[in-house]
């Protein structure tokens, strides 16, 4: 049996290969406003291992599931054997051999890596300490929809150098986009993520937030303290002031810039409640496109 493709980092698909899920991520998608019915993947079951909270992730994978004909099984550690510490690997061999695909949300990236190395079926991340690639392709369609291609333009992270970075950073890569990364001293992302996906010429380090937004395309920022951070919460606030996406920022990009956060989002701390309840915001598009690049990333997958 040949080894499955996985999708643990956006570098396991090529850049042609991103922008077809794209492509048809936005055909699944008017197919489903139209309730057209099309069930490529009846009697496929969808393994999703939670070890985090989520709301967006959960509902879009299982309803993708659905949509597609198929089933989705939501485990967490609470009512699995692998939160009483069955091996990772020993997991990895017993519920591929039953599912055809499985989704993890957990923290350390390494465990991940475990696990797909011992998986007969594709395993899909859907966030690591490290990552976060599926909201990529959410993004990366939204933004395909509203301004057309990103290649060529210029992105700004402001925040913390997170999961969510270093994915926007392999995005910078494989979708030929520039990246300000915007960051208090010390908060910066893994320079190894730069290096691993050869993205040093598509992103600059600039610590002044005023400055990386300056000229750009699309805005991006995320939570101060991500989840299993919880107690940095406080050091990080004061750390992170003068990272919150306001108004001035935002006057700092292109008039036409969108704005864009993953979500759950902290109004008054990370972005100003103005940014992302205005005009220039489409996070509820965004958190939409979780379903629908996620379909056609199940569909690309397993059909
Ligand atoms: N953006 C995102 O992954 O949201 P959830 O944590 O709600 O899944
Ligand atoms: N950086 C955030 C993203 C949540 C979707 C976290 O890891 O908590």
């Amino acid at each position: 049996m040949s080894a499955p493709t996985h999708f643990l980092t956006l570098m396991d698909l090529s850049s042609e290969q991103l922008h077809g899920l794209l492509r048809r991520a936005i055909e699944l998608k008017a197919k489903q406003h139209k309730r057209e019915l099309y069930q490529p993947l009846k009697g496929k079951v969808l393994g999703m291992i939670f070890e985090k909270s989520s709301t967006r992730t959960r509902v879009s994978f299982e309803t993708g599931m659905a949509q597609f004909g198929g089933h989705a099984i939501f485990l967490s550690p609470r009512d699995t054997q692998l939160g009483r510490g069955e091996p990772v690997e020993d997991s990895a061999h017993v519920l591929s051999r039953m599912v055809d695909v499985i989704m993890i949300r957990t923290y350390e990236h390494e465990k991940i890596e475990r696990f797909a190395a011992c998986s007969q079926v594709p395993v899909i991340n859907a966030l690591t300490d490290r990552f976060h690639p599926c909201q990529l392709l959410a993004d990366m369609q939204t933004y395909l929809e509203h301004r057309g291609s990103i290649r060529g333009r210029k992105v700004a992270w402001i925040g913390d150098g997170n999961n969510m970075c270093h994915s926007y950073i392999e995005a910078a890569r494989l979708f030929d986009f520039h990246l300000h990364i915007a960051c208090p001293e010390g908060y910066e992302p893994d320079p190894a993520t730069i290096l691993g996906s050869g993205a040093e010429k598509h992103v600059t380090i600039i610590h002044d937030p005023m400055e990386a937004a300056t000229n750009c395309d699309l805005v991006v920022t995320d939570v101060w303290a991500s989840m299993g951070q919880e107690e940095e919460q406080a050091r990080r606030v004061e750390a992170f002031t003068a990272y919150q996406v306001t108004e001035e920022i935002m006057k700092m990009a292109k008039p036409d810039a969108l704005f864009m956060h993953c979500l759950p989002a902290h109004r008054g701390e990370e972005v100003a409640s103005a940014i992302i309840d205005g005009p220039q915001s489409v996070v509820w598009d965004e958190a939409e496109n979780r379903l629908h690049s996620q379909k056609a990333l199940l569909e690309l997958l397993l059909v």
